[in-house]
């Protein structure tokens, strides 16, 4: 396995063309989602929907990620990769998930976007999101800033929790967890400037990283909904980390991109949202 140069400008170049992947991938939703017929729909689980639209997508973005990093790993949502190139002492991984936001799909709403990011051991290189709705792209690599569509964005700097808007998200796995959103729409309820649930946490992380919201808060995710949205909001100053380690280090065993659990800020609203979360659990 030969170790891809990480150079600022190798990284920049590999990022355009995975950019030009998640586009790619996301004009493929677009159709999709435009001619989509709900007797397509699968259950993966309690309320955990699939169709063949994720699992096309996901095979189209391998298909087109293998060759740039030679020998690489795929971590994928829907499982398709029968790549046989994969070494095994290659210590690069991609992290995809081809539709984030897949209920948002069925039901013709957005946001839902495509989420990729490469991982090389013990951390992030690129993080690439496309939402399709709005035709925004989000993207950054080590060494480099935060863009959206080219511009450069930053986390919010709301200092005042009176004024934070933040997205809570609901995980699938309604049977087995007590459900933490409801009790903290109670205990933030007045307290804040407001909340959303908008259905693609990969999206929602950009969307802090761009300084719209202040913080989205989650539990049980996969890797695949948080690598590449949480890298991209580190990158625009924002913070990422579970309810209880303080560290961002993704090499920690308690770590936010296992995504047992999931607290991200502009930085700013940290302490005040993991309060609010420790007076609920
Ligand atoms: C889901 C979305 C949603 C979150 C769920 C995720 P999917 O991913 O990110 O916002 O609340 O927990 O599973 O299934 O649409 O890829
Ligand atoms: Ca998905």
């Amino acid at each position: 396995m030969t170790p891809i140069a990480q150079s600022p400008s190798t990284l920049q170049s590999l990022m355009q063309e995975v950019i030009s992947i998640a586009r790619r991938a996301g004009d493929m939703i677009r159709t999709e989602q435009a001619g989509f017929d709900k007797a397509q729909i699968e259950m993966k689980g309690h309320h955990d929907y699939v169709s063949y639209a994720d699992r096309k997508v996901e095979e189209f973005i391998v298909s087109q990620l293998t060759p740039l990093v030679p020998g690489a790993h795929f971590l994928t949502e829907e499982k398709t990769q029968k790549d046989k190139s994969q070494d095994e002492t290659s210590t690069y991984t991609w992290i995809i998930d081809p539709i984030d936001g897949t209920t948002n799909f069925i039901h013709n709403m957005s946001p839902c976007c495509v989420s990729i990011a490469l991982r090389n051991d013990h951390e992030i290189l690129i993080g690439v999101v496309y939402e399709i709705g709005l035709d925004e792209c989000f993207y950054s690599c080590k060494g480099d800033k935060a863009y959206l569509n080219g511009q450069e964005i930053h986390a919010s700097s709301c200092t005042d929790s009176n004024h934070a808007f933040i997205e809570l998200g609901l995980p699938y796995m309604s049977a087995k967890e007590p459900c933490l959103p409801e009790y903290l729409i109670k205990n933030l309820y007045g307290k804040i400037g407001g909340m959303r649930l908008l259905g693609a946490c990969a999206a929602e992380l950009c969307y802090v990283a761009a300084g719209r919201f202040e913080a989205r808060i989650e539990e049980n995710l996969g890797v695949w909904d948080v690598a590449a949205g949480g890298f991209i909001l580190m990158q625009a100053g924002g913070r990422v980390t579970t309810f209880y380690n303080e560290s961002s280090d993704i090499n920690d065993e308690d770590s936010w991109l296992d995504a047992k659990q999931l607290l991200a800020t502009n930085g700013h609203m940290h302490e005040f949202i993991r309060t609010c979360i420790q007076e609920v659990r």
